[in-house]
Protein backbone atom coordinates (compact mmCIF):
# COMPACT_ATOMS: atom_id res chain seq x y z
CA UNK A 1 0.00 0.00 0.00
CA UNK A 2 1.55 3.52 -1.14
CA UNK A 3 1.42 6.21 1.47
CA UNK A 4 2.83 9.45 2.29
CA UNK A 5 5.11 8.30 4.68
CA UNK A 6 7.14 5.23 4.45
CA UNK A 7 9.10 3.52 6.91
CA UNK A 8 11.58 0.71 5.31
CA UNK A 9 13.56 -2.08 7.26
CA UNK A 10 16.49 -3.76 5.86
CA UNK A 11 17.02 -5.84 8.47
CA UNK A 12 16.45 -9.61 7.99
CA UNK A 13 14.82 -10.21 11.57
CA UNK A 14 11.07 -9.32 11.90
CA UNK A 15 10.32 -7.35 14.78
CA UNK A 16 13.64 -6.46 16.46
CA UNK A 17 15.25 -3.70 16.93
CA UNK A 18 15.61 -1.85 13.15
CA UNK A 19 11.77 -2.81 13.01
CA UNK A 20 10.65 -1.16 16.44
CA UNK A 21 13.23 1.76 15.41
CA UNK A 22 12.07 2.86 12.18
CA UNK A 23 8.29 1.60 13.46
CA UNK A 24 8.62 4.08 16.04
CA UNK A 25 9.81 7.06 14.15
CA UNK A 26 7.27 7.11 11.03
CA UNK A 27 4.41 6.70 13.34
CA UNK A 28 6.15 9.71 15.07
CA UNK A 29 6.15 11.67 12.06
CA UNK A 30 3.08 10.60 10.95
CA UNK A 31 1.12 11.83 14.27
CA UNK A 32 3.12 15.01 13.87
CA UNK A 33 2.05 15.64 9.91
CA UNK A 34 -1.09 13.57 10.01
CA UNK A 35 0.03 11.71 7.01
CA UNK A 36 -0.57 8.09 6.44
CA UNK A 37 2.39 5.96 6.34
CA UNK A 38 3.53 2.12 5.23
CA UNK A 39 6.04 0.11 6.71
CA UNK A 40 7.57 -2.07 4.83
CA UNK A 41 10.23 -4.83 5.17
CA UNK A 42 12.65 -5.63 2.53
CA UNK A 43 13.28 -9.29 3.85
CA UNK A 44 9.13 -9.55 3.16
CA UNK A 45 9.91 -9.21 -0.94
CA UNK A 46 11.04 -11.49 -3.09
CA UNK A 47 14.18 -9.79 -4.17
CA UNK A 48 17.12 -11.59 -6.49
CA UNK A 49 20.75 -10.93 -6.64
CA UNK A 50 21.92 -7.92 -8.51
CA UNK A 51 23.53 -10.01 -11.67
CA UNK A 52 26.51 -6.58 -12.61
CA UNK A 53 24.86 -6.49 -16.20
CA UNK A 54 24.90 -2.77 -15.82
CA UNK A 55 21.79 -2.39 -18.23
CA UNK A 56 20.61 -0.14 -15.35
CA UNK A 57 22.69 2.22 -16.31
CA UNK A 58 21.72 2.83 -19.38
CA UNK A 59 18.09 1.46 -18.50
CA UNK A 60 17.82 3.88 -15.73
CA UNK A 61 15.90 0.91 -13.95
CA UNK A 62 16.91 -2.57 -13.07
CA UNK A 63 17.01 -5.38 -16.06
CA UNK A 64 15.89 -8.10 -13.64
CA UNK A 65 12.48 -8.50 -13.76
CA UNK A 66 10.11 -11.17 -11.94
CA UNK A 67 10.51 -10.20 -8.50
CA UNK A 68 9.23 -7.74 -5.80
CA UNK A 69 11.60 -5.08 -6.35
CA UNK A 70 9.12 -2.46 -8.58
CA UNK A 71 6.89 -3.11 -6.15
CA UNK A 72 9.04 -1.83 -3.25
CA UNK A 73 10.08 0.85 -5.51
CA UNK A 74 6.17 1.76 -6.27
CA UNK A 75 6.32 2.56 -2.37
CA UNK A 76 9.39 4.47 -2.28
CA UNK A 77 8.57 6.83 -5.03
CA UNK A 78 4.83 7.45 -4.08
CA UNK A 79 6.21 8.38 -0.60
CA UNK A 80 7.20 11.98 0.12
CA UNK A 81 8.95 11.12 3.27
CA UNK A 82 11.19 8.29 3.84
CA UNK A 83 12.12 6.75 7.04
CA UNK A 84 15.20 4.01 5.73
CA UNK A 85 16.39 1.99 8.31
CA UNK A 86 19.33 -0.81 8.73
CA UNK A 87 21.37 -3.08 10.80
CA UNK A 88 24.85 -2.81 10.80
CA UNK A 89 26.78 -6.32 9.76
CA UNK A 90 30.44 -6.27 9.59
CA UNK A 91 30.45 -2.04 8.70
CA UNK A 92 27.86 -2.89 5.94
CA UNK A 93 23.89 -3.44 5.26
CA UNK A 94 22.69 -6.70 5.67
CA UNK A 95 22.97 -9.16 2.08
CA UNK A 96 19.29 -8.26 1.31
CA UNK A 97 19.39 -4.28 2.23
CA UNK A 98 22.45 -5.03 0.11
CA UNK A 99 20.77 -6.72 -2.75
CA UNK A 100 18.03 -3.64 -2.93
CA UNK A 101 20.52 -0.72 -2.95
CA UNK A 102 22.61 -2.87 -5.58
CA UNK A 103 19.44 -3.13 -7.79
CA UNK A 104 18.28 0.45 -7.56
CA UNK A 105 22.09 1.11 -9.09
CA UNK A 106 20.17 2.47 -11.96
CA UNK A 107 19.22 5.90 -10.03
CA UNK A 108 22.40 6.96 -11.18
CA UNK A 109 20.85 8.09 -14.50
CA UNK A 110 19.02 10.48 -12.74
CA UNK A 111 19.85 12.67 -9.94
CA UNK A 112 16.97 14.13 -8.99
CA UNK A 113 15.24 10.65 -8.57
CA UNK A 114 14.35 11.55 -4.94
CA UNK A 115 14.34 15.48 -5.00
CA UNK A 116 11.51 17.19 -2.94
CA UNK A 117 11.60 13.96 -0.99
CA UNK A 118 12.96 14.34 2.87
CA UNK A 119 14.61 10.86 4.74
CA UNK A 120 15.66 9.94 7.66
CA UNK A 121 18.43 6.84 7.51
CA UNK A 122 18.54 5.26 10.83
CA UNK A 123 21.85 2.90 11.56
CA UNK A 124 21.25 0.63 13.93
CA UNK A 125 23.75 -1.05 15.56
CA UNK A 126 25.43 -3.30 18.98
CA UNK A 127 28.29 -1.09 19.32
CA UNK A 128 30.27 -0.18 16.17
CA UNK A 129 30.39 0.47 12.44
CA UNK A 130 28.04 3.41 12.35
CA UNK A 131 30.06 5.82 9.87
CA UNK A 132 31.13 2.89 7.25
CA UNK A 133 28.13 1.99 7.77
CA UNK A 134 26.40 5.61 6.47
CA UNK A 135 29.70 6.61 4.56
CA UNK A 136 30.51 3.33 2.99
CA UNK A 137 31.49 4.54 -0.68
CA UNK A 138 28.90 4.09 -3.26
CA UNK A 139 25.92 2.96 -0.94
CA UNK A 140 22.62 4.28 -1.91
CA UNK A 141 21.44 4.33 0.68
CA UNK A 142 23.54 6.53 3.08
CA UNK A 143 23.10 10.22 4.20
CA UNK A 144 25.28 11.46 1.21
CA UNK A 145 24.19 9.39 -1.80
CA UNK A 146 20.62 9.83 -0.83
CA UNK A 147 20.69 13.63 -0.61
CA UNK A 148 23.89 14.21 -3.02
CA UNK A 149 22.91 11.83 -6.12
CA UNK A 150 19.59 11.58 -5.46
CA UNK A 151 18.21 14.93 -4.67
CA UNK A 152 16.42 14.02 -1.74
CA UNK A 153 16.87 16.23 1.76
CA UNK A 154 18.23 13.62 4.61
CA UNK A 155 18.81 13.34 8.05
CA UNK A 156 21.13 10.42 9.64
CA UNK A 157 20.88 9.20 13.39
C1 LIG B 1 26.34 -10.87 10.82
C2 LIG B 1 26.24 -9.73 11.81
C3 LIG B 1 27.21 -8.74 11.81
C4 LIG B 1 27.15 -7.67 12.72
N1 LIG B 1 28.11 -6.69 12.68
C5 LIG B 1 28.03 -5.65 13.55
C6 LIG B 1 29.01 -4.59 13.52
O1 LIG B 1 29.90 -4.55 12.67
N2 LIG B 1 28.91 -3.62 14.47
C7 LIG B 1 27.94 -3.63 15.44
O2 LIG B 1 27.92 -2.74 16.28
N3 LIG B 1 26.98 -4.58 15.46
C8 LIG B 1 27.01 -5.60 14.55
N4 LIG B 1 26.04 -6.58 14.58
C9 LIG B 1 24.94 -6.47 15.55
C10 LIG B 1 23.66 -5.89 14.92
O3 LIG B 1 23.92 -4.68 14.23
C11 LIG B 1 22.65 -5.62 16.03
O4 LIG B 1 22.39 -6.78 16.74
C12 LIG B 1 21.35 -5.04 15.51
O5 LIG B 1 20.58 -4.58 16.59
C13 LIG B 1 20.55 -6.05 14.72
O6 LIG B 1 19.36 -5.45 14.26
P1 LIG B 1 17.95 -6.23 14.27
O7 LIG B 1 17.53 -6.29 15.72
O8 LIG B 1 17.03 -5.40 13.44
O9 LIG B 1 18.20 -7.59 13.70
C14 LIG B 1 26.09 -7.63 13.67
C15 LIG B 1 25.12 -8.64 13.66
C16 LIG B 1 25.18 -9.68 12.75
C17 LIG B 1 24.10 -10.74 12.74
Amino acid sequence: MSAAILGLSGSPRAGCNTDIVVRRVMEGVAEKTGRDANFVRVADFELRHCAGCRQCMTLGRCAIGGDDLDEIMSYLFAAQILVIGSPVYWNSPPGIMKDFMDRSHGWYTDHTILAGKRAAIISIATGGGFASHEDAPGATFTRSRISRAHGARARAG
